[in-house]
């Protein structure tokens, strides 16, 4: 059982472990901004400025939607001035408002004025975003990337139009921290290639073929959430053997990357890795296989798999 102060240093170690991603943190502050509707617009930035060929229109400012803002900005991409986020509250966007992101436009009118429309709605939002947006797209201007789950290329065109460029991403909402892994499928083209040179802005990027997206949602975008579980498991028995939550935290997080930077460094199966540190009749070959025995493989295999079923079936048009 945590005492009081313990339990607090706990929530700040667990804060500033998130705060990274900055996200958490300022979504909570948003989700708890009082909402208000379209027409409330007239406090914030109105309009993209005035060149529009190399602004993006991010449609959906929500978790991800305003990581890959933040993280375009971060990268040296664009100015807040060129990115335009919207959301059917957007009294929620004050955060990015202030700090230069236009907020004060309709998904239309943003869509109008920019080069990039990123849709990253819901997947159950967006029939009603496309049939919103369909009039401004002029196919000769405009290229579409979606990172909605479950909605195909040809789901999107359905609506939009057979000629317009739209490529899928699949990000994580490391983005905000230029460490995402995006995986990508459309045409063969410019629209695609583009859409790399976004991504590669804010982590790695793999091209993969449409069929393989569901996949790399559960293992990528899913998956954050599944390391981060595993990091809180070993900070959860970091404390019970004797740390204090915000060492073990640290101890935790940063044997993580470590372990993930290793792996990624060498270009090796992690397994070389885990022999260097499994010294015959040692202590970690003892740890790793109690855990084996309780299923820790198995659990995530099992995990990635339902996931990627569940990300198969997101989006339905009726
Ligand atoms: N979160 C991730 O890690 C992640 C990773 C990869 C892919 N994705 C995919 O990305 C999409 C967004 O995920 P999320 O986690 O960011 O969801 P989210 O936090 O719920 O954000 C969705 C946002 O869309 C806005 N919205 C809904 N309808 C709209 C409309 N017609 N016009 C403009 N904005 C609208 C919502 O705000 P209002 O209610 O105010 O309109 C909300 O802020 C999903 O399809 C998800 O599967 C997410």
């Amino acid at each position: 059982m945590f005492r009081l102060p313990e339990l607090r240093a706990f929530c700040a170690s667990f804060a500033s472990v998130y705060r990274s991603a900055s996200i958490h943190t300022r979504l909570a502050h948003l989700s708890t901004a009082s909402g208000s509707t379209i027409g409330d617009l007239t406090s914030r930035p109105a309009n993209l400025s005035e060149n529009s060929t190399d602004h993006v229109a991010i449609l959906g400012g929500g978790n991800l939607g305003i990581a890959l803002a933040r993280g375009w900005v971060r990268a040296g991409r664009f100015s807040p001035s060129r990115v335009a986020v919207t959301r059917r509250k957007p009294a929620r966007l004050a955060a990015l408002e202030a700090e230069g992101f236009v907020t004060g436009l309709t998904s239309a009118k943003a869509s109008a004025q920019a080069h990039i429309i990123v849709l990253a709605v819901q997947p159950q939002q967006l029939p009603a975003l496309l049939k919103d947006i369909a009039p401004a797209i002029d196919p000769s201007r405009h290229r579409v990337i979606s990172v909605v789950s479950g909605a195909s290329i040809a789901d999107i065109r359905g609506v939009l139009g057979q000629q317009v460029d739209v490529v899928r991403a699949m990000p994580n909402t490391a983005v905000v921290i230029g460490e995402s892994m995006t995986c990508l499928c459309g045409d063969d083209g410019v629209a695609l290639d583009e859409a790399q040179a976004l991504f590669d802005l804010v982590g790695r990027t793999l091209v993969i073929s449409e069929d393989m997206i569901g996949a790399a949602t559960a293992l990528c975008a899913c998956g954050i959430a599944f390391f981060l579980r595993t990091v809180r498991a070993a900070m959860q028995g970091g404390i019970e053997i004797g740390f204090h939550p915000e060492d073990a935290a640290l101890l935790a997080a940063q044997t993580a990357k470590g372990a993930a930077s290793l792996t990624l460094q060498a270009g090796a199966h992690p397994e070389r890795e885990i022999d260097r540190v499994t010294t015959p009749r040692g202590c970690t070959i003892a740890g790793l296989n109690e855990m084996e025995h309780q299923g820790l493989s198995s659990a995530m295999i099992k995990g990635i798999v339902v996931s990627a079923n569940a990300a198969a079936g997101l989006y339905k048009t009726d």
